[in-house]
């Protein structure tokens, strides 16, 4: 059995847990922290390290997954992370700041990975998308169960800014909006998003999965949707799952579009 340290870097908490990830569950209680402000890749760094000693880990690799845009380890983006993130190489970071190898994935591709394997995407042909909704909005887009690393739909623009703004958990805080009047912008993204891609299914995810019971009346969308059945696991477990093929494959390219 493999266990492998998932770990969940967001823009307001920093979660992880030892994942057995033959069955995509976690075999540890999960530990979660605030996300340090601000959020340099020191600060990071030491949380990341807190988990590890937490958790008195030993394994060979971590998996993170990480609230921007990754290509081979680096960090493209930082709209809710601290922007001295942007152009550092997050494998070799960890690996001097921690001494573990790591692999490094977008939060949200890491959730869809976890969810079309273990969760409400199994087996799902055509065109599904992860939207986990939390500080920000992320997105995970898979066609025929291969993803399409990297989508940033959370930005896609909206009156004068972006979805994110006005759709995420995030904003549905800030904003104070009632249950009702945050699912009629978040109908207005989700349909905007079906018209663009065509989509056979949508997961819902993040901080607010737990809530879903409570807002779905209210969505209007033809498409079906559904709730992440890992709910706000599925990043830690998508990241350690694709960490472990890692490891044991080195040549493996995880199942996607490059
Ligand atoms: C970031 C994405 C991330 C999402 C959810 C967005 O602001 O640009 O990369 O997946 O937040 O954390």
């Amino acid at each position: 059995m493999a266990e492998i340290l998932g770990i969940d870097v967001g823009g307001t908490g920093i979660k992880g847990a030892v994942v057995d990830t033959d069955r995509g569950v976690f075999v540890t209680e999960k530990i979660k922290y605030a996300t340090p402000r601000p959020s340099t890749p020191d600060n990071v760094a030491d949380v990341l390290n807190q988990l590890i000693s937490d958790f008195d880990y030993k394994g060979e690799i971590i998996g993170c997954g990480f609230p921007s845009i990754i290509k081979n380890g680096v960090c493209l983006s930082a709209a809710n992370i601290d922007k001295s993130w942007k152009g550092v190489d997050m494998v070799k970071y960890l690996k001097e700041t921690t001494g573990f190898r790591s692999i490094f994935v977008n939060d949200a591709d890491a959730a869809g990975l976890a969810e079309m394997t273990y969760g409400a995407g199994r087996d799902q042909m055509g065109t599904v998308i992860m939207i986990t909704l939390g500080t920000g909005i992320g997105s995970g887009l898979f066609v025929d169960g291969n993803l399409v690393p990297n989508t940033e739909f959370g930005h896609l623009l909206y009156k004068d800014s972006i979805f994110e703004h006005y759709a995420s958990n995030g904003a549905r805080k800030k904003k104070n909006l009632s249950w009702k009047a945050w699912s009629k912008v978040l109908s207005k993204y989700l349909n905007h998003l079906d018209l663009l891609l065509s989509l056979d299914l949508i997961i819902l995810g993040g901080g607010v999965s737990k809530n879903f019971e409570l807002y779905k009346k209210y969505l209007d969308i033809d498409t079906r949707i559904v709730q992440a059945e890992l709910m706000n696991n599925a990043g830690i477990v998508g990241a350690a799952t694709l960490a472990f093929e890692m490891i044991n494959a080195p040549d493996y390219v995880p199942k996607m579009v490059q």
